[in-house]
């Protein structure tokens, strides 16, 4: 399917996607949001709990984030049943009389599980039609976070919108030779620094990982880390369905990053970064020099891919070549690996071992 932002992906179900930024939950004010092409409504309990609704009234589908919430109820604008709101069991019909015999506790409005990591409201998004999830109750997968090596670290956080599909997004997540190109600055690389590279990569559960190795040598913020005077590893891992963990640890010293590209709808994509570090923690302005860095970096790749998505809405036939597309390939395959798999059973990593790429960037 082609849209004006260019053609829809299949999306991967069953899993946690973040919907937003959790300190926008304060008070008695509810926010929209889109994920995965469903509306959502979020919100924060009086007691501190966050909570992800589908923004739609069961009765006759009005957007529930029309309606009033007083920090333990949403109540709909059109009739004013009442719902709680992480479980979505309503609680009110304020039409019945005593003569009704239906009980307004057996009727659930659409609600997601919903949990704070990093900063985020992470939203459980089940296969659509899978019926009601008892928040608390299921089992689910755990719920994403960038791994800290110790309890004093400092934090950042970005966010792009990308106006293409999701698989764009991620495939230029893990995209190795677009750097000396989009990401041209004096701080980062240059196009004359390009040289050739020879990276290992192995299989993980759901995803597959650049074993750890000392970081390109062309790049000005690796530099830095040197001044510590100690070995520095890398380690990057992509985990289904749309994450990128990156570790760079130099003695006691470290930096971790959890970047994903979460489909708004089936052709729009949104990509965050969070960052938390201990390097230069004593450094006034960190945060605000890593940001303006972050940003800058986030917003060249937001740039070509918006100028991508110009092209892509025409549905070009595309390439992927060895080795440089290599790990788009793999994200292919386990994508239909896990489509193909049936719930819970392990997804099947295009990967048996370890493999060495080599390109040049
Ligand atoms: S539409 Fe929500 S209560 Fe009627
Ligand atoms: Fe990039």
């Amino acid at each position: 399917m082609t849209t004006l932002a260019g053609p829809a992906a299949t999306l991967i179900y069953d899993d946690w996607y973040p919907a937003l930024r959790s300190d926008l939950l304060q008070g008695r004010t509810v926010v929209k949001a889109l994920l995965l092409g469903i509306p959502m409504v979020l919100g924060r309990r009086d007691d501190g709990r966050i909570f992800a609704m589908r923004d739609s009234c069961p009765h006759r589908g009005i957007p529930l984030s029309c309606g009033w919430f007083d920090g333990k109820a949403l109540t709909c604008k059109y009739h004013g049943w009442a719902f709680e709101p992480v479980s979505g069991q309503c609680l009110e019909i304020p039409s019945l009389t005593s003569k009704d015999t239906l009980d307004p506790h057996k009727i659930y409005a659409g609600a997601f599980p919903c949990e704070e990591r990093d900063g985020y409201a992470w939203v459980y998004v089940p296969q659509p039609g899978a019926g009601r999830i008892r928040v608390g109750e299921a089992t689910l997968p755990p719920i994403p976070e960038a791994p800290k090596f110790g309890a004093r670290f400092k934090s950042a956080h970005l966010t792009a919108d990308l106006p293409c599909n999701v698989d764009h997004g991620i495939i230029g997540l893990m995209d190795p030779a677009h750097g000396p190109f989009v990401h041209q600055a004096w701080w980062w690389r240059k196009r004359a620094s390009i040289h050739e590279k020879e990276k290992h990569f192995e299989p993980i559960a759901q995803g597959f990982r650049m074993s750890a190795h000392a970081p390109s040598g062309n790049s000005a913020p690796y530099k830095l880390l040197g001044v510590y005077g100690e070995p520095i590893t890398t380690t990057i891992d992509f985990v289904l369905p749309n994450r990128r963990y990156e570790t760079i640890r130099c003695g006691a010293k470290w930096f971790s990053s959890l970047t994903t590209v979460t489909p708004v709808t089936a052709s729009t994509c949104r990509i965050d970064v969070y960052a938390a570090w201990n390097v230069f923690y004593a450094v006034p302005f960190v945060t605000a020099i890593a940001k303006f860095f972050g940003r800058r970096f986030v917003g060249q790749d937001q740039l070509t891919m918006i100028q991508q998505a110009e092209g892509l809405r025409y549905d070009p036939a595309l390439m992927l070549i060895d080795d440089a597309d290599r790990p788009a390939k793999w994200y292919f395959a386990l994508k239909q690996a896990r489509l193909d798999a049936a719930p819970g059973a392990e997804v099947k990593n295009p990967l048996n071992g370890p493999v060495t790429l080599r390109w040049r960037s």
